[in-house]
C-alpha cells in the first residue's frame, strides 16, 4: 500500500513524472545568466549571482514578465539555447522528470534580431541529446498573447520549416486584454499543420471564465496551462473533466504571482476527477523545480501519498505521448512505489 509511504522529497524526486508546464527561458539560472553575459559580452548590470537574485522581485504576473524579458538578452547563439535547455533537462533527470513538452518563446528572441532559426536548432539539439539523460523531451511553442495576431501568425509562418521539431503551440506573457479568441486564426492554422494546442489561462484574471470559455469553445485546446478558475463553475469543471483535459497547475508559481498557492482549488479539482498536474513554470526565477512543487502543494493541502502518486499518473495521461508510452510510465510508477524504498 503506497499510503504507509511518508511523502518526503527522496520519494517525490524518485517519482517518475511528466513536466507539461515549463518554459525554458524561465530556468535561466543567475550562475549561467552571467557567464552567458560574459560569453557575449552583454551588460546586464549585475556581476555576481546575489545581484542578479535580487532583481528578482515580484508579486504579480506583469512585475514578473518585467523582469523575465530584458533576462533574455543573454541568449544569442544557438549553443546558448542549447546550454540553456541542457542545464534544465539535468535538473529535470534529477527530480524523477522523465518526460517534458516544455515551453518557448521564439517572439522574445526574434524581436532582439535572433533569428528563429537559432532558437529551434539550439532547443531541439538539446531535446534530442536529453534522452542521454533518461528524458523524453519536446518542445511547445509560445506566442506573446500582447503581441498583435499578426505577429503570431508571421511567427507560425517562419516556424512552419521546422514543423517536425515542436509538437505544438501555445499562449503566454500579460492576459490582460489578450483573450484567446484574438489567436483563433493562428490556432486553427497550427491545427491544420497537425499541431497540438494550448494556451495559458493564468490565475485571478479579469475575464478568467470568459477565457476558459473561449480556450474550451473556440479554440478547442487540448490541454489548459493554470485554468484553476475553472472552481467557480461547475458547468466548466464538467466540460473539462469529460473531455479528459489536463490542466497543468504550478503552485509555487502560483504564490509568487498571486497572493495564494491555489492548492485548495487543485485539490478540490483532482478529487472531482479532473486531470490536475503539477508543474514548476519558471523554476529559476520562484526557486522551486518540480518535485519541489509536489513537496509544496502536499504540505501546504497535507496530500498523502497516494494522492502525490495520482498527480504523478496525471501528468503522463494529460501529456502528448502515444497510448501504449503512456501505460509503459504509469506501469513504471506502480513498481516504483511497490519497491520504496528500495533496499
Ligand atoms: N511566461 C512565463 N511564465 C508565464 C506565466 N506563468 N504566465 C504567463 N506567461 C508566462
Ligand atoms: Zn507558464
Amino acid at each position: 500500500m503506497s499510503s504507509a509511504i511518508v511523502p518526503s522529497i527522496a520519494f517525490v524526486a524518485g517519482l517518475p513524472k511528466a513536466e507539461l508546464h515549463l518554459h525554458l527561458e524561465g530556468t535561466l539560472e543567475p550562475e549561467l545568466k552571467l557567464e552567458l553575459a560574459r560569453r557575449n559580452g552583454v551588460d546586464i548590470g549585475q556581476s555576481t549571482v546575489e545581484q542578479v537574485r535580487a532583481t528578482y522581485e515580484f508579486d504579480s504576473l506583469a512585475s514578473f514578465l518585467g523582469v523575465y524579458y530584458p533576462a533574455m538578452d543573454v541568449l544569442v547563439t544557438e549553443a546558448d539555447f542549447y546550454d540553456l535547455a541542457t542545464a534544465y533537462f539535468r535538473r529535470a533527470a534529477a527530480d524523477g522528470v522523465r518526460r517534458v513538452e516544455a515551453f518557448f518563446d521564439p517572439q522574445a528572441h526574434t524581436s532582439r534580431g535572433i533569428p528563429i532559426e537559432t532558437v529551434i536548432l539550439g532547443y531541439h539539439r538539446a531535446a534530442v541529446d536529453a534522452a542521454g539523460l533518461g528524458v523524453s523531451a519536446e518542445l511547445i511553442l509560445c506566442f506573446l498573447r500582447d503581441f498583435t495576431a499578426e505577429s503570431a501568425l508571421e511567427t507560425l509562418q517562419s516556424a512552419l520549416p521546422y514543423l517536425d521539431r515542436f509538437i505544438g503551440v501555445g499562449l503566454d506573457s500579460d492576459e490582460r486584454g489578450n483573450p484567446p479568441a484574438k489567436f483563433a486564426e493562428v490556432f486553427a492554422l497550427a491545427r491544420a499543420n497537425g499541431l497540438k494546442l494550448t494556451m495559458h489561462c493564468d490565475i485571478d484574471q479579469v475575464g478568467s471564465i470568459e477565457n476558459i470559455r473561449q480556450v474550451l469553445e473556440e479554440i478547442q485546446v487540448d490541454r489548459i496551462d493554470h485554468g484553476t478558475n475553472i472552481v467557480e463553475n461547475p458547468e466548466l469543471v464538467t466540460l473539462v473533466r469529460e473531455r479528459g483535459l489536463g490542466l497543468t497547475c504550478c503552485p509555487v508559481s502560483n504564490s509568487f504571482v498571486t497572493a495564494d498557492m491555489k492548492a485548495v482549488e487543485m485539490v478540490a479539482l483532482l478529487h472531482f476527477g479532473v486531470l490536475v498536474t503539477v508543474n514548476s513554470d519558471d523554476p529559476a526565477y520562484f526557486g522551486a523545480y518540480v518535485a519541489d512543487n509536489y513537496l509544496a502543494l502536499a504540505e501546504k493541502a497535507g496530500l498523502d501519498t497516494d494522492e502525490l502518486v495520482q498527480l504523478a499518473k496525471n501528468s503522463f495521461q494529460a501529456s502528448w505521448l502515444p497510448d501504449a508510452e503512456k501505460q509503459a510510465y504509469l506501469a513504471e510508477i506502480d513498481a516504483y512505489v511497490a519497491g520504496y524504498p528500495a533496499a
